[in-house]
């Protein structure tokens, strides 16, 4: 869409976790500029995210990040019509570095504030997809990265109700302990996933935590355990002496890949049948029902997952996006979800606070 003024044109900021991320977004959806600074390598020798480096190198990376995306969608600073950032849920010192850089650009440049919920911009990367409706919800939204594993029934982009969650450790979570056991390179997901295809996925018999459960909550914690256990016998904690096959890292890999995949997809096929069968006039609680799923977060990227739900989605008639893989792990272009915003008119002030949500029900 374009104004007298010219196109109306969106800054979006990410900083909630380890990837420093900025991107300039028209409001018909096109990316005119982007930027992701990761951290991997300084988290790699920890083995996770460590929140004070990553607070620090979020104060020297923000700005430059800022600046290229910037440059690279040519416009000044003056031209952009908002400035949007993630306020939460994420790790505090990182929030911060991202909104106090938002505010402080919002008021030397005199643009409105938009406040965004990480989640929900991770769920409307499904919205991006190239072939989607143009409005892709109500839908029942599907998280899984490395910080949370929650269903949510999404009536809007921005208006979402919390149906459940993990109790204990988030699946990326699990991935990346997993990885950890095994000596592999941190971000584990990914490695665990490479080593995985080449396993055999019945070698270990590992818990499906609350697969039978009728709720929408999750457990992956039990799942870790045994997987330990599989590693080292019962009883020891260490491991970094313990020599591990590459054949029972692939087999490990395969098995607890295939236990994570079969509880989100029997989770998701639960909550869709449930939903769709809800009629707008008489369920006035869920305003209205829904046939499709929508997945996004780093744990989206999976491709034994995004196989699952796709064979799900066939045999039980859904409807079901699926992020992009490079838009599942955390990116600023999903921050496009605050055109919605902006339409709705919901910004925020300049004493914008962060809301890290250690909590459950994001
Ligand atoms: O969404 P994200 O970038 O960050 C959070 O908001 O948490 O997700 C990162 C998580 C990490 O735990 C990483 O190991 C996992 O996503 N991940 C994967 C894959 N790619 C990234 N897990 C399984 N398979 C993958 N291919
Ligand atoms: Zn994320």
């Amino acid at each position: 869409m374009t104004s007298a003024a010219g196109p109306e044109l969106l800054l979006s900021i990410e900083s909630t976790c380890d990837e420093t991320a900025a991107a300039v977004i028209r409001r018909d959806g096109t990316v005119l500029g982007q930027c992701i600074a990761t951290q991997e390598t300084l988290h790699e020798q920890f083995g996770g995210v460590v929140p004070e480096i990553a607070a620090r190198a979020h104060l020297e990376r923000i700005l430059p990040v800022i600046d290229t995306a910037v440059n690279q969608a040519n416009v000044r600073g003056e031209e952009l019509t908002a400035i949007a950032v993630a306020d939460r849920p994420g790790l505090a010192g990182s929030l911060l570095v991202g909104v106090v850089a938002a505010k402080t650009l919002a008021l030397a440049w005199n643009k409105p504030l938009i406040a965004l919920n990480h989640l929900h911009a991770h769920l409307y990367a499904c919205q991006l997809i190239d072939g989607a409706p143009d409005d892709i919800y109500p839908a029942i939204g599907l998280i899984v990265s490395g910080g949370h594993t929650s269903l949510y029934h999404c009536r809007t982009a921005i208006d979402l109700d919390y149906l459940g969650g993990t109790i204990d450790d988030a699946a990326g979570e699990a991935f990346d302990k997993v990885a950890a056991m095994l000596s592999l390179p941190f971000p584990g997901g990914v490695e665990v996933a490479k080593l995985a295809a080449e396993g055999n996925d019945r070698a270990y018999s590992f818990p499906r935590s609350m697969i039978h459960d009728p709720g929408d909550n999750f457990s992956f914690s039990g799942l870790k355990t045994a997987v330990r256990y599989a590693i080292t016998g019962p009883g020891r904690q260490d491991f970094s002496s313990l020599e591990i096959s590459d054949q029972v890292k692939r087999d490990v890999c395969a098995s607890f890949e295939a236990a994570v995949v079969d509880v989100l997809v029997a989770k998701c096929r639960r909550a869709i049948k449930r939903h769709r069968n809800r009629n707008a006039s008489n369920d006035q609680e869920s305003n209205g029902g829904t046939n499709r799923l929508i997945v996004g977060g780093g744990v989206a990227a999976n491709q034994r997952l995004r196989r699952d739900l796709q064979a799900a989605a066939k045999s039980d008639g859904f409807e079901l996006w699926i992020a992009p893989p490079h838009l599942c792990t955390d990116n600023a272009v999903m921050g496009a979800i605050a055109w919605k915003k902006f339409e709705a008119g919901q910004f925020a002030s300049l004493d914008l606070d962060i809301t890290p949500g250690l909590q459950r029900g994001f």
